[in-house]
């Protein structure tokens, strides 16, 4: 495989972790396992993403269709959520792993709230890269919750209708502090946004991979970059404004 071009290292990747459930099945064991073996995996590829220079990696991690599964599912990924966080947060820290969480975390199970908010707050200065994770999140939830809020600010007139811009309702986004994603990784071969960062993607290159999401790792993510980086980024423009 190629080097990577550091010139050109995408600042912020936005991953949809997919293929858990399938890749368990495969092996003749229960889905649980799979969701098991990801977090392995996202321990790998944030290191990864670490050592390659990414600054910002969102990983959509709890959606919220995923309520629809099954109880027993459920419940599992949110034990395995709260433990994930209680058992890395040391090595968090070791790595300078700033983590930030977007979604609608007043609808999570409290305990889940508490490690979430705890491992927010003893991160919040780490500087090495920001894992964001995405819980209860979706893209239609959080357009909603913006308009909403701009609405109100309209009515109580903080707000002109003539001051909504691009830039405002990007500043009343879940993700107001961080910069949109260049980069978006599906893995487990299907090709869907899912209600994932509608806005924020907008411009995003998107690398669609077979492999389901356990066996995921430092080659596969270099792989999606050097595709990344092989890739020409008009923004609307034609190709010989942008070697002007
Ligand atoms: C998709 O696979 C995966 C999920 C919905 C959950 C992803 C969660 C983790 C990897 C663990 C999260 C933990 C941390 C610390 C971020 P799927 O179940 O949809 O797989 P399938 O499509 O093969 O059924």
């Amino acid at each position: 495989m190629k080097d990577l071009n550091q010139n050109k290292i995408p600042r912020h990747i936005a991953l949809i972790m997919d293929g858990n459930g399938r890749w368990a099945k495969q092996r003749g064991e229960h889905r649980l396992f799979g969701h098991t073996k990801g977090v392995d995996a996202v321990r790998e590829v944030l290191k990864a993403a670490k050592s390659f220079g990414v600054e910002f990696l969102t990983l959509y991690a709890f959606s919220t269709e995923n309520w629809n599964r099954p109880q027993e599912e459920v419940d599992g990924l949110m034990n395995l959520l709260v433990d994930s966080i209680t058992n890395e947060l040391p090595e968090l820290q070791l790595q300078g792993v700033r983590l930030v969480v977007i979604g609608d975390l007043k609808g999570l199970p409290g305990n889940c709230q508490q490690s979430l908010l705890n491992g927010m707050e003893s991160t919040k200065n780490n500087k090495e890269i920001t894992l964001v994770l995405a819980l209860n999140y979706s893209a239609k939830w959080e357009i909603t919750e913006c308009v909403r809020e701009i609405s109100l600010k309209v009515a109580k007139k903080e707000l002109l209708a003539n001051d909504i811009t691009p830039e405002l309702i990007s500043a009343h986004l879940t993700t107001r502090e961080i910069p949109d994603p260049e980069l978006l990784i599906r893995t487990s071969g299907e090709h869907r946004i899912s209600n994932f960062l509608l806005w924020q993607l907008a411009y995003a290159e998107f690398y669609f991979t077979d492999i389901h999401w356990p066996d995921f790792g430092k080659e596969e993510l270099k792989a999606a970059i050097l595709s990344y980086q092989s890739r020409e980024r008009r923004f609307g423009m034609v190709s010989e404004q942008l070697s002007e």
